[in-house]
């Protein structure tokens, strides 16, 4: 099946970049957003995006344009009922996103492709909320969306081998690179990246080296793109503290366990560069 017409459930940081990068890859989008207020916000970072990359010269005018006329916004779930796969990106609250499957699966065709962009929570758990188990998988996009390449395609044990490959081959449109996973909490990335961000905060607690120097480290040691502490504060403190209380609650090995100082900066609510302050100063 080849997906055409696509549906986003959420216009913040992931949800508008996914609408983005879809309507630029000549897809019709529809995102949706709970009011009006939230989805005017959501757009209008999109365009100031878009408009950012016609300024430098990555973008013609007149694509921006055909991007726009692509993208449509709209607060009522029942206007997605048109789309080949709806993507869900809202917040990362179980209950909220069990809630929004059980009412996309009455609004949808049978055979629309449901999908969650969730980091860190049970895709089966969702599946299973819905009629069509079969037709949903993962789709976890990486932020910021429109530039990084890959998109982890989760399959659960009811995921048909269909739906997997028309994930892959959707993401193969957006011009990113696919890779497939089974359903355990972080996937492959932040399975692997999340113990490591840890671990950053754990040396640096333990007074070897300074925040700068351990970033420094990293990314002139490694070739990373961004040090651990400026990836925490770009992430966001409190997902990764989350995401971290989701790996200790399911595998129970102390090295998932949240750092005692990664807890009480989520309680003094520096979270990083959404709050003006982590690790790092932002000046907000
Ligand atoms: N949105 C859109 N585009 C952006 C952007 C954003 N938020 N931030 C940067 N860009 C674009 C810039 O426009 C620029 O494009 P251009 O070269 O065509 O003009 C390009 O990215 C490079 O930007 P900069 O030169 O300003 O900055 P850098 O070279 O430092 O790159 C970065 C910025 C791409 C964010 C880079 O630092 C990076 O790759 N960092 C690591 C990001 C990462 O690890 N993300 C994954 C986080 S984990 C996750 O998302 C999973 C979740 O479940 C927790």
């Amino acid at each position: 099946m080849q997906v055409r017409r696509v549906g986003v459930v959420g216009c913040g940081l992931m949800g508008g970049g996914i609408a983005q990068v879809t309507a630029t890859a000549g897809l019709e989008t529809i995102v949706r957003e709970v009011d009006e207020a939230t989805l005017q916000r959501g757009l209008q970072a999109i365009e100031e995006r878009l408009d950012r990359a016609v300024a430098r010269q990555r973008l013609e005018k007149g694509e921006r344009d055909a991007i726009r006329a692509r993208l449509r916004g709209t607060t009522e779930l029942e206007q997605l009922a048109a789309c080949d796969l709806v993507i869900e990106a809202v917040t990362e609250q179980k209950q909220v996103k069990l809630e929004l499957f059980r009412a996309l699966d009455a609004v949808c065709p049978p055979e629309t492709l449901l999908a969650s962009n969730t980091s860190s929570l049970s895709i089966t758990e969702m599946a299973v909320a819905t009629r069509r188990p079969h037709r949903f998988l993962g789709l976890h996009f990486f932020n910021p969306v429109p530039v990084m390449q890959l998109v982890e395609v989760v399959r659960t044990l009811l995921t048909e081998p269909e739906a997997v490959e028309a994930g892959c081959a959707f993401a193969r449109t957006l011009g990113k690179t696919p890779v497939v996973a089974r359903d355990r909490p972080g996937f492959i990335v932040n399975r692997l990246l999340v113990p490591y961000l840890l671990d950053a905060i754990r040396v640096y607690d333990e007074g070897l080296a300074s925040i700068e120097d351990i970033d420094e480290a990293m990314r002139l040691g490694c070739g990373y793109p961004m040090g651990p502490f400026t990836l925490l504060d770009f992430v966001g403190l409190d997902t990764t503290y989350y995401i971290a209380n989701v790996f200790f609650e399911e595998f129970r090995e102390p090295r998932y366990a949240p750092p005692t100082l990664l807890k009480q900066m989520v309680l003094a609510g520096r979270l990083g560069r959404k709050s003006g302050r982590g690790f790092y100063d932002y000046g907000g």
